[in-house]
């Protein structure tokens, strides 16, 4: 499973990055102004740093214009992902950028249906956001299994980008289920590591140490 960060801050990208925990970076327009930085400054940065896709979200409605904000954004670097709203422009813009060798991460999806358009559409990854839809009482990981079962039934190739994930859990039921990659705020990665037992036993452990004098260097 491939681990995106979404987040457009550098710091907390660097931070997992020198940790081989990242395969890719997420973006989008709130995370963008979040940051405060220009969107072309901050994406070129993002792409310098990491070797992986890194999705970079159009802001266009139109298909004509999203294309051509995608060729813009495909100028950044050679892992830039063009990142387009799951809108029938959308799809357009994704089957032309598509066509022509970009990939494209079709993001918005909420529904089985719009992914399989998404990969007829020819989209390198699809964006089901999981938190949205549990917030508003639907099971996010009900999508991801119908979209893993579609597209294994097919041998579509575009690949479940697991998105909207709030919690350590929806990390382990993506995984649980096949999604091909997750995307997640770096606290959530952050907080995988995290068992009582774990800092139990190294406490235990620590006062032996001290008690015995054991010295390695
Ligand atoms: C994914 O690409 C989106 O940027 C993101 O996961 C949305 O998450 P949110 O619902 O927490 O805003």
């Amino acid at each position: 499973m491939k681990f995106f960060v979404d987040t457009a801050e550098i710091d907390a990208i660097a931070e997992l990055n020198d940790l081989g925990m990242v395969d890719g970076v997420t973006t989008n327009p709130s995370l963008i102004k979040k940051s405060g930085r220009d969107i072309i400054e901050v994406t070129k940065e993002i792409c310098d740093l990491v070797d992986g896709p890194v999705s970079a979200e159009v802001t266009a409605t139109d298909a004509d214009t999203m294309i051509a904000e995608g060729r813009k954004l495909l100028e950044i670097a050679d892992n830039i992902a063009v990142k387009v709203p799951l809108t029938w422009d959308g799809l357009k813009a994704c089957k032309t950028l598509s066509d022509g060798g970009a990939m494209v991460n079709v993001t918005l999806c909420f529904s089985a249906n719009q992914a399989l358009l998404a990969a007829k559409a020819g989209a390198t990854f699809i964006s089901p956001f999981i938190g949205r839809l549990d917030d508003i009482n639907l099971d996010g990981m009900d999508l991801i299994e119908d979209i893993r079962t579609i597209y294994d039934n097919y041998g579509f190739n575009t690949q479940i980008l697991a998105a909207s994930i709030r919690s350590v859990n929806h990390i382990l039921d993506s995984a649980r289920i096949g999604a091909d990659v997750i995307t997640a705020p770096p606290g959530v990665i952050k907080n995988m590591i995290n068992h009582p037992l774990t800092d139990k036993g190294l406490d235990a452990f620590l006062k032996d140490i001290a008690a015995a004098d054991i010295k390695i260097l």
